[in-house]
């Protein structure tokens, strides 16, 4: 099933589905649209980190394309800590807000735990508040963070079914890599949580159908570990001399998979698709 020899193997598009994702988001909202509904995502930025910046742009311009609302709240660096979870609190009272982002990381004197504690979790688009954290961990329905669901669509996308495969996430984080693996888990795989302290990290990704890296290092993943016909995903974002790279040697890896996905091009772009699906869902009358 791997890529024929001499072959590469082939380059998941996450650019253009997540872009089928947005045009089904769009679909959603107008639907809602009809029942007298219109999504209104909150973005809270805090501080004056340009990159944070960039990113709740960028979520505020994908909301406007598909049509919710978005409702930028940008406060000084000097915020206190009770001065946003107050804006947190007005936030979960509108009834114009279904879904609520908190931009991480936050500047230091703010604790970042209690304020997404303090987000309604009907409105926890990011998927990481605690209530959302446990629904997960016990296959309950809610919201789920937005990379992890970026990643499952692009297994989906290939034509990968999960069931029955080793997959071996490398990272633990709470964003990407714990729930990465629960998800895959509910999915059906036999899956393996690696991190830095793995003994033979070598060993443990050549035995995967699947290698999910979120370990947040370049070339924290070895091409010649890669099992011949594997499908690889690649969470990795490293800013570096050379640009935007991910974790995963890729030219190396390519030559072995059956399918791997880009850094840029890759997961990247699913993740704001997803968090415009997570509030399409929380916009969404249940029941
Ligand atoms: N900063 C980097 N990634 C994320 C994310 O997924 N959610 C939030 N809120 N902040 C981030």
């Amino acid at each position: 099933m791997g890529a024929p020899e001499g072959q590469e193997a082939r380059r998941i598009d996450g650019k253009a589905i997540a872009k089928r994702v947005r045009e089904e988001v769009r679909e959603r909202v107008a639907a809602l649209a009809k029942r007298g509904i219109q999504p209104g995502l909150a973005t809270v930025l805090v501080g004056d980190d340009p990159a944070s910046a960039i990113y709740v742009r960028n979520k505020e311009k994908a909301c406007r394309e598909v049509g919710m609302e978005s409702i930028g709240v940008k406060l000084p660096g000097s915020t206190t800590q009770a001065e946003l979870l107050a804006v947190v609190d007005d936030l979960n009272r509108r009834a114009d807000v279904h879904g609520i982002l908190v931009q991480l990381p936050l500047p230091v004197d703010l604790d970042s735990n209690v304020v997404i504690e303090r987000i309604s979790p009907a409105k926890d688009v990011d998927g990481l508040h605690p209530v959302s954290q446990g629904r997960l961990l016990a296959g309950a329905p809610g919201l789920r963070p937005c990379t992890p669901l970026g990643v499952m669509r692009l297994l989906d996308e290939v034509g990968v079914d999960p069931r029955g495969r080793r997959a071996v996430v490398v990272g633990r984080s709470l964003l990407v890599g714990k729930p990465v693996a629960l998800l895959l888990l509910e999915r059906h795989a036999t899956v393996t949580i690696c991190h830095t302290r793995t003994s033979d990290l070598a060993a443990e990704v050549g035995s995967a159908d699947i290698v999910i890296a979120a370990a947040g290092k370049p070339g924290a993943v070895r091409g010649e570990w890669i099992r011949a016909g594997a499908t690889v995903i690649d969470v990795g974002t490293n800013r570096t001399e050379a640009g935007l790279v991910g974790d995963v040697e890729y030219e190396a890896a390519a030559r072995r998979a059956a399918h791997i996905s880009p850094v840029p091009g890759g997961v990247g772009p699913m993740t704001i698709a997803m968090l415009l699906s997570n509030t399409a869902d929380a916009a969404t009358p249940h029941g």
